[in-house]
């Protein structure tokens, strides 16, 4: 898919507005993780390096339903981003209104403005057009790095494309380099990793992965549903009922398909579900009355070796176990190690799996890791991501 990027725009003495996403986590009013800020810095560097220009940067930090909540401001990542930059970052109170507008317009070139959280105001995720129109007024150029909020047809991401010259920034441009080919023509043996808790969330991924994979390894908390669908006991395991046909016909499918499926054929389970239940390892793929599977056993972890090592091409979302215990957290450690030396080309997407190769250490052995949770999923699922289409 071909889309304007940022280079293929004149910002020569322009007001550069950038849809940015910023909804980072934060724990009692700091940021514990600052990868999707530092993740917008080589579009808003190459920005203020083009003679002339500001830079307005937008963005929407957790879902205050069109309501002014201080906890949800911006201008916690307004200080960050100021280290990151390495420039002064000016705090908007809004990010629409005459205020505004003359703020940005009194902008010195190379000076930076970072609007208040967009989704204070309602009409940004109602993709309202008179919003869009406001939003366009505070730039005279467009630029969507936004790849995490780009599943989102909303006023800052598709709506203000319709009033402004509009491109999309590098980070952009990087994650459907790398997600592109995987759900049009990934090199081969492709194989997928799916974890997580629950098949409902991600049944649409698998079915649309199974167009491509060679191999589709289903880990986490859904393998119980599939393992209970080949007629297996999975004693206390979480179980998703209304999905166990669904299971079954993607398993007949990928067999229909030669796609090769992997269970978990070993597990880790406790008696009950707490960080620091007992581990007790299940030499079997059942599971015994009255346990709960909570990670991939040792074998199952061995079974992957030979699979991932060869995979020219790979993709992983979603935790193997209950990783955010450390007494289950080994399988999706292993995999994580096993991805990270895996030599064809990497891709992991979806905040655990991205958060889980963070806490292991593994993220710079990684091709690349997704900005976008929702959005990568989306992307993986063959659907046409508005923020993104919006730019082609
Ligand atoms: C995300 O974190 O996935 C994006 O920022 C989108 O947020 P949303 O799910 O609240 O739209």
């Amino acid at each position: 898919m071909k889309i304007k990027t940022v280079k293929d725009m004149n910002l020569v003495n322009k007001r550069c507005l950038v849809r940015v996403d910023f909804n980072v986590p934060v724990k009692d009013g700091v940021i514990t993780d600052d990868t999707r800020i530092r993740s917008a810095l080589p579009t808003l560097n190459y920005i203020l390096s083009q003679e002339g220009s500001s830079l307005i940067v937008m963005s929407h930090l957790g879902r205050p339903k069109g309501e002014v909540k201080s906890e949800f401001s911006l201008s916690v990542v307004r200080e960050r981003l100021q280290k990151l930059l390495g420039t002064k970052v000016i705090m908007a109170e809004d990010c629409i209104g005459n205020k505004i507008v003359k703020l940005t317009k009194d902008l010195n070139p190379g000076e930076v403005l970072l609007l208040e959280n967009l989704r204070f105001h309602s009409e940004e995720t109602k993709n309202d057009p008179e919003f869009a129109k406001k939003l366009a007024q505070n730039g005279d150029i467009f630029i969507n790095d936004a790849f995490g909020t780009a599943h989102r047809a909303h006023a800052s991401t598709e709506g203000v494309t319709k009033f402004l010259p509009s491109a999309g920034g590098f980070l952009i441009e990087k994650e459907v380099a790398f997600f592109e080919p995987l759900v049009t023509n990934p090199a081969k043996p492709f194989v997928a990793i799916i974890g997580g808790a629950k098949v409902s969330s991600k049944i649409s991924v698998l079915e649309s992965l199974l167009k491509n994979c060679t191999t589709l390894i289903i880990g986490g908390g859904m393998a119980y549903t599939f393992l209970k669908a080949k007629g297996l006991n999975v004693g206390n395991s979480l179980i998703e009922d209304d999905f166990i046909d669904v299971a079954k016909k993607l398993i007949k499918d990928a067999s229909d398909r030669g796609v090769e499926i992997l269970l978990p054929v070993d597990h880790l389970a406790a008696a009950e579900f707490s960080s620091d239940a007992e581990v007790i390892t299940i030499n079997s793929e059942m599971i015994p009355d009255g346990l709960i599977g909570m990670d991939i056993g040792p074998k199952t972890l061995e079974s992957y070796n030979d699979v991932i090592a060869k995979a020219k091409s790979l993709v992983w979302n979603g935790p193997l176990g209950v990783f955010e215990f450390n007494n289950f957290a080994k399988g999706t450690l292993g995999v994580a190690q096993l991805v990270a030396e895996c030599r064809g080309i990497t891709v992991v997407g979806g905040g655990d799996s991205v958060a889980a190769v963070n806490k292991f250490g593994y993220a710079d052995k990684i091709d690349h890791v997704s900005t976008g949770g929702g959005a990568s999923l989306e992307y993986l699922e063959g659907k046409e991501l508005p923020g993104i289409a919006a730019l082609k």
